[in-house]
Formats: structure tokens, sequence, C-alpha cells
């Protein structure tokens, strides 16, 4: 993001009502207008004022208050009849960021300050911009794989989450005379399981899927589609997930990751696991990859008159069609002045990219995980925990994997496991998806396949959507890294007549 300059960022309280979660058992799920923290906050010099309604639980039996709430954030100025930039207390939009990450748990943001490893000072989070450039921020909690009811069973485990984003989404629509901005134009933003998260609020609006799971938990009566949907490296399409990957990295035998310790309710990094592919797994790879051209081509795929296909190889104009999204982005750090020349992969003529070498490029990239990615064969992985049931912490969600499963797993039924996957979804009669789509996925960034993103977004512009979607230059796992054209993206969608 370019720099941001940030003064700092003073609280103060005006409100006698100090913020606190609704008792879930008086919870009527109507808006108290009432409960609120003034809020002065200065970002690049700028004053920006607001009212805090936090800790609300938005339905009327949870399971897991601590995350079935949210926080509202309204600019000051539409209390008192005044507007920002465009925006008045009718129009303006609802800022919906979750804070998923991991598919674990999830607490709602708060504005405030956030440091990128890289970057000399913290910069403004995505809710603050949003609050100075005059959106309306409401930030849900989400349950997660790890969460637990009192008497100790899982109760976080697919699709709790999406139900969970969908009730508060219903929340802010039956509440919407009472709350400024506009519930008619929600745009929802997350980060890789967060990313998912947020697409597949975009994709399955309304669908009568989640419904049984909505009146359980006592959700308000209203309408859950959003307006746009923002999504950085979205790690969905998972029954799907592993066969990408390997698509895409079979031929790196090498690996190396981050490993996360965590506790239930977060992780931390601890260090680097490398190494390289066992003879069973690279074995693993190829049966894999094979699964993928079958997969590719059943979604008939276009890219204006032309047919997205692979051959039994895995080569074809798919292959070359995702490699054109690398070549755009170097195109893009070229046209900003970075030296590209070391980089083998590219081929460069007169300040244009004039080819991509798709395979040398994923070799320079590296793998990051070991086959099948996902779906592990000893149910390790973060979306077997997701799959788990009430009883049981993790279950497998492939055919594949389970049938070679080295710890005995269950396969999660297919309706749940559909329930988690936005393709599922878009072009389904019984949904109603967002209009406007924005999806970012690094050249970087190997937690899955850039195939994931890519049909995501191609499926998404054959059926008529507005989709930006971009692979930010050499960008690692991660999102929020360019709020300003994240905002500016915003404020075109919602200001277009
Ligand atoms: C996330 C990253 C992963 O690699 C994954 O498999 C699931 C979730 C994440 O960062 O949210």
């Amino acid at each position: 993001m370019k720099s941001l300059r940030v003064s700092l960022c003073t609280v103060c309280v005006f409100s006698p009502f100090l913020s606190m979660a609704t008792s879930p058992t008086d919870n009527s799920l109507k808006f108290d207008s009432s409960r609120y923290q003034s809020v002065v906050a200065t970002v690049d010099g700028k004053t920006v004022r607001y009212r805090a309604y936090e800790g609300i639980v938005y339905v009327r039996k949870p399971v897991d208050p601590r995350c079935q709430c949210m926080n509202i954030f309204v600019p000051e100025e539409y209390f008192q009849g005044k507007s920002v930039g465009a925006f008045t207390a009718s129009t303006a939009p609802i800022f919906l960021p979750n804070q998923v990450g991991g598919y674990m748990p999830a607490m709602p943001i708060r504005p405030g300050m956030q440091s990128f490893p890289w970057e000399p000072y913290p910069h403004p989070n995505a809710a603050l911009v949003a609050l100075s450039k005059g959106y309306v921020v409401a930030s849900p909690g989400a349950r997660g794989r790890t969460s637990q009811g009192q008497d100790g069973t899982n109760v976080g485990k697919a699709p709790a989450a999406i139900v969970d984003l969908k009730a508060a989404v219903r929340y802010l629509r039956a509440n919407d005379a009472l709350i400024p901005g506009t519930a008619e134009k929600i745009i929802s933003n997350g980060t890789s399981a967060g990313g998912a998260l947020s697409a597949l609020l975009g994709a399955s609006g309304n669908s009568p899927d989640y419904e049984p799971y909505l009146q359980a938990l006592g959700a308000a009566s209203a309408r859950d589609d959003v307006f746009a949907v923002s999504a950085y490296c979205p790690i969905t399409n998972l029954e799907n997930a592993d066969a990408a990957y390997e698509w895409q990295f079979h031929g790196v035998a090498d690996y190396k990751r981050l490993q996360m310790v965590r506790d239930t309710s977060f992780q931390a990094p601890r260090g680097f696991v490398s190494g390289t592919l066992t003879e069973d797994q690279k074995a693993l790879s190829e049966e894999l990859r094979a699964l993928f051209p079958a997969y590719l081509n059943s979604l008939g795929l276009r890219d204006g008159n032309r047919t997205l296909a692979l051959d039994r190889d895995g080569n074809g104009s798919f292959k070359e069609y995702v490699a054109s999204f690398v070549r755009e982005s170097a195109q893009r750090a070229l046209d900003r002045g970075m030296d590209l020349s070391g980089l083998a992969f590219l081929t460069i003529q007169n300040g244009r990219i004039a080819a991509v070498d798709f395979d040398r490029y994923v070799r320079a990239m590296g793998r990051m995980k070991v086959p099948p990615a996902f779906d592990g064969l000893n149910l390790e992985t973060a979306e077997n925990e997701l799959f788990g049931t009430s009883a049981f912490r993790a279950r497998h969600f492939t055919a594949f994997s389970q049938r070679r499963s080295k710890a005995g797993g269950e396969l999660a039924p297919s309706a749940v496991v559909q329930r988690m996957n936005p393709m599922h979804y878009l072009g389904a009669p019984t949904a109603r998806s967002a209009k406007h789509w924005r999806i970012r996925h690094g050249t970087a960034d190997a937690d899955t396949s850039l195939a994931i993103p890519v049909i995501l977004a191609t499926k998404l512009r054959n059926l008529g959507y507005d989709v930006d979607f971009q692979m930010p230059w050499n960008q690692r796992h991660g999102g929020d890294y360019d709020l300003e054209e994240l905002f500016a993206w915003m404020d075109r969608i919602s200001t277009k007549g």
C-alpha cells in the first residue's frame, strides 16, 4: 500500500455506556443505538470521529457468544446530518471485514493500527481507513474449527463460520432502519480462509441450504445476500484444491513452509519446515494432477470466445490463461520501474513482458505443501479439522484421501462440503450472488494453486458479474496490503448508477 502517514491515534470515551456484549439470554436482535462509545482517531493528520457499538450478539441463541458477536462503527457525521465524501447516513455502504484466518474462531475487528513486517511504521487498518472514508464498518466474529461449547463439544465445524457471517448480515438488514448506512450496499472483505468465507458469503446469498442452521441459532429473519465481495487469496474450492495444487506443483519435489503453533483460539508462526517429497508423495502428486484436467474441463470456462481447457498432461489454453495473469502482473511491476531482468522465467523485450515460462516460474516460486495439500491422509490439516463434527475433531472431504486414509478417517457428507464452496452457488437459481467482486492472489503465494482464484474469477466473469481480478507482483499470502486501491474500487462500485 502507498504510505499513509499516520499520527497518533487518540481515543476518548464520551459515552457513559461502556461497551459490553449483549447478554445472550436477553438478546432481542434489535439494535440499541444508545449503547456506544465515542472515539476520536487521527489518520494522516485528519480527525476521524466515530461511534463504536461493540460486542453485539447477532443471534438469539448463540452457542459461542464470544465469537457470534459483531462490532459496528459509524462516522459521527451521520448523527449530525452531515456527509462524508459522497456518502450520507442513508447512502453509506457497510464495510464488512471478517478476521478469520486458518478457519479458526475469529473475533470482530476494531479500528486501529496494523503493521506489516516490511514496514517501518504501523498504518491504519482497513476498518479505520473505511471510517475515514465515510463507510460504516460492521465486523462480525465467527466460530471456527476449534470452537467448543460449554459442554466441550465442537460447535464450529463446517458450515458454522459461514452461517455466522450470514446471521450477521441478516442482523444488519433487520436493523437497517436503525443503523446508519445501507444494508443494500454491504461489502464483505477477508483474507485466506477469511477470503474464502467472504467469497462464499457473496456467492451463496439467501440460499435455503443454510436456513436450518440459521433457524437453530435464532438468526434474524431477513435476506443475507451482499452487494460486493473483496477476497484476498481465498483458500477455497477445497474439494478440488488438492488436484489443482499438484497440477501446478507436480514437478517441484522440495517444499518449505512456516510451521504454526496453535492454541484453541490463535495461531503463531514457529520457524520453517522444509524437505523433499518421498516416493509415496511423488506418486500421490501424479495421481492428483491427473484428476485436474477433467475437473477444469467440466467447468466449460471461457475467456471471451476462447474455451479454457487442459489436455491430459495439464497443458493447454487454461494454463496459458493462468500464465497471462502472471505476465500482466510482471508488466505492471516493470511499468512501476522494478528491475525484473534477473528472472529467468520472464522474456522481456523492449520494456514488454513477451512471455512467462510457467513451469520455470512455479519452480522459482517453490512448493509449500505436500500432497494432498488440503485433505491430509493423517487428518492433519486445518481443512480436515474444519470438516469435523460435534464429536470428531477431523474428517476427510474428498473420496481420494478418504480411500487412502492413514487415520481411519470418515468422509464428510458432500452436502456439508458443498456448503463451504462458493463454486457450488454461482449460477444456482436459489442463490443471489453479489454483483461486484475484487479478488487478489499474489504471484508469490503458494498456499493454494493459482488455478483456484482464476477459476473463481473466470466463472464469475462468464456469468456476467463485475470482476476485478489481479495477481499482485511478488505478493505472498496475505491481505489488506493495498487499502488505497481497495477503497478506490469500493468507492467506484458504491457510487456508480
Ligand atoms: C489459511 C492458510 C492455508 O494455507 C490454509 O490451508 C488454510 C487457511 C489461512 O491463512 O487462513
